[in-house]
């Protein structure tokens, strides 16, 4: 199909250039504001359009593929992460899933080092001292945290963000240990000097700093619950950087709470931007706002993804980057 008569809808504002790009390839329908758009504008592009190109607010449930019209045959997620979107359901209805993967791999370990080494050296209290106008100069016992160098750390997810996270951190003298499904091949293995746990929970139980890279399916929903929390060493950190779902929130505010824990670093949450208040409140906790990929490298080669995807799927070929459930 020639590129002018394929329908694209984009659900928000993206960069410039990826705007620019889809408008030129396509009949492209940009969003009108930088706001998420509302169910019904939502179901109403569906209905219109050949393909749509949501990101991580849009719900892409089962009620709403069943307002897609029949035109509809792509979903091109501007994101990596697609459990905002009912993969099943789509591809029940024909409608092909794509998303963006590999490009926001190394920005997104970025942030995650940001906040293994930024919760336990304090910066967060070490800024705020700043900017309050109370800091009255160094003093030997102020704003003591906890050294990096030779903890230990657990990569909960070892894919291509855990990986990278596991690059940086030997960097820092950290020892690094993961789980993951399935075990890395045993020259990645030594490459990274990783050591595998096969029970998350024996590897819970020895790390002083966790972060997690495992993406929120139906078995990583809350698979940090308070029981497996609870198996954590009082001393150690907890980070994430991939979806809040995958931490029970309310347990990990309750443990923060108590002591238990030492502290968090966290780009994200469990109900998106509604975060516990109790949570928030906390002084051993960095709370970001999802910007883990938020670069302006990183979002432009996310739009050349997306514009991959389309174009291959409106030459009549398979998109490169499907996801299947
Ligand atoms: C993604 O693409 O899923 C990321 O979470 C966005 O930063």
């Amino acid at each position: 199909m020639p590129g002018k008569n394929l329908r694209v809808v984009v659900t928000r504002k993206l960069p410039e250039p990826v705007e620019t790009r889809l408008q030129e390839l396509f009949d492209t329908r940009l969003a009108a504001d930088d706001a998420p758009m509302n169910r019904d504008a939502l179901a109403e592009a569906m209905a219109s359009a050949d393909v749509i190109v949501p990101t991580l607010g849009d719900r892409i449930d089962a009620g709403l593929l069943g307002q897609a019209g029949e035109n509809l045959k792509l979903v091109a997620n501007y994101g990596a992460g697609f459990d905002h979107i009912d993969v099943a359901t789509a591809l029940s209805r024909g409608i092909m899933v794509s998303n963006t993967p590999g490009v926001l791999a190394e920005d997104t370990a970025d942030m995650a080092m940001a906040l293994i080494l930024g919760v336990p050296r304090r910066l967060k209290e070490g800024a705020a001292l700043i900017q309050s106008g109370e800091w009255e100069g160094w003093a030997p016992t102020a704003l003591m945290g906890h050294r990096i160098s030779g903890k230990r750390l657990g990569i909960l997810g070892m894919g291509r963000i855990g990986q990278a996270i596991a690059r940086r951190a030997r960097g820092f003298g950290l020892q690094i240990h993961y789980h993951n499904r399935t075990r890395l091949r045993t020259e990645t293995e030594e490459s990274l000097e990783a050591t595998w746990w096969e029970s998350l929970d024996q590897m819970l139980a020895r790390v002083d700093i966790l972060s997690v890279s495992v993406p929120h399916t139906p078995s990583t929903f809350h698979l940090l619950n308070a029981r497996r929390l609870k198996l954590m060493k009082p001393t150690a950190y907890v980070v994430n950087t991939s979806r809040g779902e995958v931490i029970d929130e309310n347990a990990l505010t309750r443990q923060l709470r108590a002591g238990e824990l030492a502290g968090a670093g966290l780009d994200v949450f469990e109900n998106g931007h509604d975060i516990n208040p109790r949570l928030k409140d906390l002084e051993n906790v960095l709370l970001l706002p999802h910007m883990g990929s938020a670069t302006e490298e990183g979002r432009l080669e996310m739009g050349e993804k997306v514009i991959i995807n389309i174009k291959t799927f409106c030459d009549g070929h398979r998109p490169p980057d499907l996801v299947v459930p």
